[in-house]
């Protein structure tokens, strides 16, 4: 017996002993898993601690790097507690290798963890000089109408033993590769959309596996995508060239050490007789399947009757590697209702509005068109309501083979929860159709959840218009003729897409798009930029700029990115400066304070217009305090004093110009006191009243808000900041219009562009500018996340490196609950309220710290898993506060004053 207990004492010491080594896991290079062509001549790494025990913190780490067997890094033992952007430091990188390398790393108990698994990534080409292909298009005159797409092929002979092949793929259009017919990776929409004539990414995929001994075989086809195709809301074609074209290389080593290259030339064929007889982003493809070419991506086909290829003499100093995540896909929906509209039609219902396409399994006589419309909505009688695609038609047609087929588009995408199906003889079967969703590979990272169905439905619908829209860039939305990175939609949301997902790398890439789009750095309303030169520099648009580098900085960490935007964000600032009379940004166009609330037949003023030169000095204002963080945080002296400067005189012209002597604003709507406290451009001794105005605003509307694209981001968070959370609440909480809820309860499953996109009766918001995932006002997510869950990071350790958990209990919620993959590791906050009694459960991630804020009378009132508070708890507004390691931690406030 005492044996036994003996043993199992000693069996459970061991457990404890096992799980207090260190371990080291989710290695990222540039912060993606194994990426396979970098063309960053200094990658960072980054990993995470695996240890649930508390206080875990790095005290050093040992990184090397290999070329294969070769080390060209070994650190050594670096006596550093980084473990996030940990830049490469060993010999040059070559073009078009792989590398492997694995991280060791030191606790504070001294002890060194095993040497993580080992991860990879490739460099892409580092310089222009690694392209020996050719760019080439279609050698036969193109139908100018339908722009069929053009298939190219070649064959190849490869006799010698491979070891590794590469490919670098690229496109003037959009293409899909294959190799022995088999398709070139798992990325979709490729090359994706930047600014093409500035840079243009090309994609490298390991295709070691795919190429064989002796005869091998290429096909691509490419569609006319963004390059070409219809963009814009003007329905402009060609906006980036007229030429579609292609450019491919594959690096081959054989296992003897000598190399070869099979490139794009004039050795090439290619063909209009493709099966893709139409293609355009806003339209959508037809298909016909009869034209479908057996064999043409495989050796041994007879491509005779195909036509040459012509040499073009695209750019190559555009190119670059890809350095966000492609777009791929992702969830598979199957319908959830087939409904027979009262006008007869046959219509799927996928339950949710998503973006993607309509897999179709389908027989039916050869040449029999079937065609499917996406939608929306469904109107008031039950129809699909197509009016608010305004000139996208959205229509893929299949033209069938008399056998049985499975169908899905090529160059297109579409947003829609409804199909349309018409051509198809019999009734419609479930079981043949599937909705297959498509976004950048950005990985999932937040979740939250309350009580409340309704709130856990507005998340949901915040999570899905991220889905929708975050497609290469951020767009406004996924449906009508537009799709474009509207600026001031994305400096919305940036924040709240930073919990929902990893947006590092998805937005460093659009970032870089921005920089090229400025001019004389001026910033345009849309990136990449299709609406022309003159189309830029409004304000809470172009904000953009600066605001996304310093949201992701918070997010991530990320100091390469500021330094890396740092120009661009100075420009924007200057090109204000520039125009700025007496320090006042008052000319130019701007759309303002978007979609603000506004009443027919306003009698009372209770159209919540604000000024569009009071936003604008705002903006100005808050633009320049962003610079002016990035240059502290860069370590530019001079620029923070020269700003710090500017600042203070902007700030003084908007006193002067737009604050009454009484502290009244000049345009009284919530917008305007919501942005003036938010960057705060009054003195400090008005602050209190202005946000005793906002409150009493709010009030006045019966609870509702007004705000806007530029207010809304900011309306909880003032409140909250200044102590009106039970405002905040009842905003969050309203179900009529205006509000977040309206949609919900109206069954939306996204994010609405308008707070009443479809009204109470079931009728329409106009036509013209009415879509239904559109994820502006999803802004909110970021108040759910970091006030009301209470999960933020502090400025002074950026990424989370240094923790801040501050729940804002009340609403009558009796729960919520955030978590967030950060790159140290989850960080999570949940509270429950039973009577007066606060339970907060937290995780905070190994070699992090954290400073966490328990409502509660005093500290005596709170216990840490069942015991009194260690160590220094202090009092601060009515929290007890106390700076804990990693671990988990469950905290009890008792008596607490739970407020409403
Ligand atoms: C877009 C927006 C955009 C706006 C500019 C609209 O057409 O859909 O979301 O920000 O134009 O005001």
């Amino acid at each position: 017996m005492k044996k036994n207990l003996l043993l199992s004492s000693l069996f459970q010491l061991l457990l404890i002993i096992g799980f207090a080594q260190t371990k080291v896991d989710s290695l990222l290079t540039e912060n993606r898993k194994n990426p396979v062509g970098l063309d960053v001549a200094q990658p960072r790494f980054s990993w995470q601690l695996i240890n649930s025990g508390r206080d875990i913190k790095q005290t050093a780490y040992e990184i090397n790097v290999l070329d294969g067997k070769n080390k060209v890094w070994q650190s050594g033992r670096v006596m550093s507690d980084s473990s996030v952007h940990v830049a490469y430091k060993g010999r040059a990188l070559q073009s078009g290798s792989k590398y492997t390398w694995q991280v060791r790393v030191w606790d504070n108990t001294g002890k060194p963890s095993a040497w993580s698994a080992p991860a990879f990534f490739y460099t892409a080409l580092f310089n222009t000089s690694g392209w020996k292909a050719k760019w080439i298009g279609p050698g036969y005159i193109e139908d100018s109408v339908m722009r069929p797409s053009p298939l190219f092929r070649k064959e190849f002979k490869l006799s010698k033993k491979i070891q590794s092949a590469v490919a670098y793929i690229t496109a003037h259009g959009m293409y899909e590769a294959a190799i022995n017919g088999q398709r070139v990776g798992d990325a979709y929409l490729t090359p994706g959309w930047t600014v093409y004539n500035k840079r243009l990414q090309y994609q490298m995929y390991d295709v070691t596996n795919m190429l064989k001994n002796g005869n091998n075989a290429v096909g691509v086809t490419l569609g006319n995508g963004w390059y070409r195709g219809i963009i814009g809301f003007a329905n402009n074609i060609n906006y980036f060239g007229k030429d579609i074209a292609l450019l491919m290389q594959f690096d081959i080593t054989y296992t003897d050490g000598s190399k070869e290259s099979i490139i794009t030339d004039d050795t090439w064929k290619s063909t209009d007789k493709g099966p893709v007889r139409y293609a355009e982003i806003y339209n959508g493809e037809t298909y016909d399947a009869r034209k479908e070419v057996k064999g043409w991506n495989e050796a041994g086909f007879n491509d005779k009757g195909w036509s040459g290829v012509k040499l073009t003499d695209a750019s190559f100093d555009v190119l670059t590697a890809t350095y966000n995540e492609p777009v791929k896909q992702h969830e598979i929906i199957k319908p959830v209702k087939i409904i027979t509209t009262p006008k007869g039609e046959k219509v799927i219902d996928f339950g949710q509005n998503l973006v993607g396409w309509v897999v179709m399994k389908a027989k039916g006589n050869s040449g029999d068109t079937v065609t499917l419309s996406h939608a929306e909505v469904l109107d008031k009688e039950g129809n699909v309501y197509l009016d608010n695609l305004r000139a996208a038609k959205a229509q893929d047609k299949y033209v069938l083979t008399g056998e049985e087929h499975s169908y899905h588009p090529h160059f297109t995408w579409q947003g829609f929860r409804y199909c349309r199906v018409e051509g198809l003889q019999g009734e419609l079967n479930p079981e043949d159709f599937e909705a297959v969703v498509l976004y950048s590979d950005m990985e999932p990272t937040g979740t939250f959840s309350t009580n409340n169905p309704l709130i856990n439905q507005l998340q949901h619908n915040i999570q899905w218009g991220q889905r929708g829209n975050f497609l290469d860039v951020p767009t406004d939305c996924p449906q009508r003729d537009e799709r474009l990175g509207w600026t001031g939609d994305a400096q919305a949301f940036s924040r709240t897409a930073s919990f929902n997902f990893n947006v590092n790398d998805f937005f460093s890439k659009w970032l870089k798009d921005l920089e090229a789009d400025q001019i004389d750095g001026k910033v345009p309303f849309v990136i990449p930029n299709v609406l022309g030169a003159g189309a830029a520099n409004s304000c809470g648009w172009a904000d953009v700029a600066t605001i996304v580098p310093w949201d992701m900085y918070l997010a991530y960490g990320d100091t390469r990115l500021l330094a890396q935007q740092y120009g661009s964000m100075k420009a924007y600032v200057e090109s204000i400066r520039k125009v700025a009379k007496d320090d006042l940004w008052n000319t130019g166009f701007h759309f303002g304070d978007w979609l603000f609330y506004r009443p027919f037949d306003d009698n009372d003023g209770s159209a919540a217009v604000t000024d569009k030169y009071l936003i604008a000095q705002c903006f100005y204002a808050h633009s320049t305090q962003l610079l002016i963080n990035t240059a502290q945080v860069l370590g530019n002296t001079q620029d923070v004093n020269e700003y710090t400067a500017l600042l203070q005189r902007i700030k003084d012209a908007f006193n002067k110009e737009y604050v009454t002597a009484n502290g009244r604003l000049v345009s009284g709507t919530q917008t305007a006191y919501v942005l003036a406290l938010n960057f705060d451009m009054l003195p400090e001794a008005q602050r209190k009243q202005a946000a005793e105005r906002l409150a009493e605003n709010v009030k006045r509307y019966n609870n509702h808000l007004t705000t806007g694209f530029l207010g809304t981001p900011y309306l909880c968070h003032v409140l909250t900041r200044f102590g009106y959370d039970s405002v905040a609440y009842k905003l969050l909480l309203q179900k009529n219009y205006p509000s977040w809820l309206y949609p919900v309860t109206m069954g939306a499953t996204t994010i609405w562009e308008r707070w009443d996109g479809q009204k109470p009766d079931s009728t329409f918001q106009t036509p013209g500018m009415n879509s239904f995932n559109h994820y502006a006002y999803g802004a909110i997510g970021d108040w759910m996340y970091r006030k009301m869950a209470g999960l933020d990071t502090y400025e002074d350790g950026a990424g989370y490196k240094h923790i801040k958990i501050m729940p804002h209990i009340g609403g009558g919620f009796t729960q919520a609950k955030a978590s967030l993959k950060t790159y140290y590791g989850t960080a999570s906050s949940g509270w429950v309220v039973n009577g007066n009694t606060i339970t907060i459960d937290v995780a905070i991630p190994p070699n992090t710290t954290a400073t966490i804020y328990i409502p509660a009378k005093d500290a005596s009132a709170v216990t840490e898993s069942g015991k009194a508070l260690q160590g220094n708890a202090t009092m601060e507004d009515g929290y007890v506060v106390v700076n804990v390691g990693s671990g988990t931690y469950q905290f009890t406030s008792a008596n607490a004053l739970v407020k409403n």
